[in-house]
């Protein structure tokens, strides 16, 4: 399926890859001049692979140099600001280091060899992503669609979803993970060994802490304590965001393995097939329960 019209979500596609209606060709193109600054720090992902989560831990590293007197309500995600739902102006307004989050492929983001750039990828194995992806487009009010699991596993499959392919998103990235500015990180490893993966990120990021102090972060960060503050569970954005009756929460389950409960047996054989033509020589590999 290549033509955009058989796609029953709302959509762009920009330099055949799909994105969300609002992003033309010429605001990627803006997007991709907005000016950068020695020390920015990008956390970059396909969605649904955690993004917020290491957003929140990243927060909690930095936060001493957090930005303050941001508008929160238009920095979807707090002071940690989405880089292409933002205006320069407002991201021109953060203090350096300035911390930003983004789904962009490779290509569509800066890159700077002269000012230090840093990136932040967190990666997600394929089938959770999917599953989480499909739960979260049905209620997204600007999709305008709400399709059935099986649609979306064949949009997912031939990377009809807005920031396409989950394989050529997450093996552009894979490709640079032993450059000095890029630290590559995995969901799974997160979830069974979180203070070692934020050990990990404070390092990355210049941060020298105490078992103690990674604790607290680890602790400030689990899924229950970030569902339950609403500084973290996005619910302030719900109004803005979903279909007016959904109950839909972002932090919907946060496990690894909730693939068990939508991949039916064909559809997990065309996966793997996928799984292993794109992957198999990139030695990238996922744990699935
Ligand atoms: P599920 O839909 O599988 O629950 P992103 O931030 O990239 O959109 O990713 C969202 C996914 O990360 C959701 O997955 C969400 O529940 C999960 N997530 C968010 N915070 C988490 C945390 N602290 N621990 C584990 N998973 C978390």
């Amino acid at each position: 399926m290549n033509s955009t019209e058989e796609l029953k979500f709302k959509h762009s596609r920009v330099n055949g890859i799909v994105f969300q209606p609002f992003f033309t060709k010429e605001r990627l193109h803006e997007i991709k001049n907005y000016p950068t600054r020695n020390g920015d720090v990008f956390i970059v992902s396909y969605p649904k692979s955690g993004t917020m989560w290491v957003t929140q831990i990243v927060k909690q590293i930095a936060k001493p140099s957090m930005p303050v007197g941001i508008e929160e309500k238009d920095i979807i995600g707090g002071t940690v600001a989405f880089w292409e739902f933002n205006t320069p102006d407002k991201l021109e307004a953060l203090p350096s280091p300035r911390y930003m989050y983004t789904h962009l492929p490779y290509t569509m983001l800066p890159h700077n060899s002269e000012q230090n750039l840093k990136y932040i990828v967190v990666a997600r194995n394929p089938r959770d992503v999917a599953v989480s992806y499909f739960n979260f487009m049905r209620v997204v009010n600007h999709f305008e669609w709400d399709g059935h699991w099986d649609e979306f596993f064949d949009y997912f499959m031939q990377g009809n979803v807005p920031f396409g392919s989950y394989f050529d998103r997450v093996l552009e990235w894979w490709e640079h993970r032993n450059e000095p500015n890029v630290l590559f990180l995995k969901y799974e490893d997160l979830k069974k060994d979180t203070e070692g993966q934020i050990q990990r990120i404070a390092q990355f990021l210049g941060y020298n802490l105490s078992a103690e102090e990674i604790n607290n972060i680890r602790e400030k960060t689990t899924f229950s304590a970030m569902k339950s503050d609403p500084t973290t569970n996005m619910d302030q954005y719900a109004d803005k965001i979903y279909k007016k009756e959904t109950q839909f929460s972002f932090m919907r389950k946060g496990i690894v393995g909730d693939w068990q409960n939508y991949f039916s047996e064909k559809q997990l054989e065309e996966l793997n097939k996928l799984y292993d033509l794109k992957m198999s020589k990139s030695g990238l590999e996922f744990e699935f329960t």
